[in-house]
């Protein structure tokens, strides 16, 4: 486990799409007295349209590019909560940044629950396949080795509980900002 520098105190949580960044998130922001903030909200709010609206008119580059904006943004603040998109490790500049302004956790699931949990919802552009189990794969396949990199620790929630996920996840972060 790396140590983290007194200044950076963000609780960082990565991980595919359905592997709930945003759910944990929010629990552990209220356990730890953290501020929770989610980069796809700050991109919504920096692009001024919703992330399916930015994928259909920019493309997929230009969302990268104001997720980078995003990252920087909210870098700046401490004792935050910070839930990460599922493709921002693939920018390096973000891999750097988020493993200077805090804590890094990986949330991990393998592809057949994060299916079950992102098929009840079309706001995901990059699955709208004809195959999104496949595409998970792909996906999973081309990242994973990027969330390694960047996290200073690991969860796998397919056969936890969200509380046992909250639990693991803010303890670990208390040991680390100690
Ligand atoms: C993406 C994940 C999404 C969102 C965008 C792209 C990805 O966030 O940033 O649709 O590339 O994996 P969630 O992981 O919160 O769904």
């Amino acid at each position: 486990m790396n140590e983290v520098q007194q200044e950076a105190r963000n609780l960082i949580l990565i991980g595919f799409m359905g592997t709930g960044k945003s759910t944990i998130g929010k629990f552990s922001a209220r356990s730890l007295g953290f501020r929770y903030v989610d980069t796809d909200d700050v991109i919504v709010d920096l692009a001024g349209m919703s992330i399916p609206e930015i994928f259909q008119n920019q493309g997929e580059e230009a969302f990268r590019d104001i997720e980078i904006e995003a990252v920087q943004k909210v870098a700046k603040s401490n004792n935050q909560v910070i839930a990460t998109g599922g493709g921002i490790v693939t920018r390096e500049a973000n891999r750097k940044i988020l493993k200077r302004c805090g804590y890094v956790i990986w949330l991990k699931a393998d592809p057949e629950s994060i299916f079950e949990r992102v098929s009840r919802n079309r706001n995901r552009p990059l699955l709208q396949t004809e195959n999104p189990l496949a595409t998970i794969r792909e996906l999973l396949a081309e990242r994973e080795e990027l969330y390694r990199e960047t996290a200073d620790f690991e969860v796998n929630t397919s056969e936890l509980t969200v509380d046992e996920i909250v639990h693991g996840v803010t303890e670990s972060a208390r040991i680390a900002f100690c």
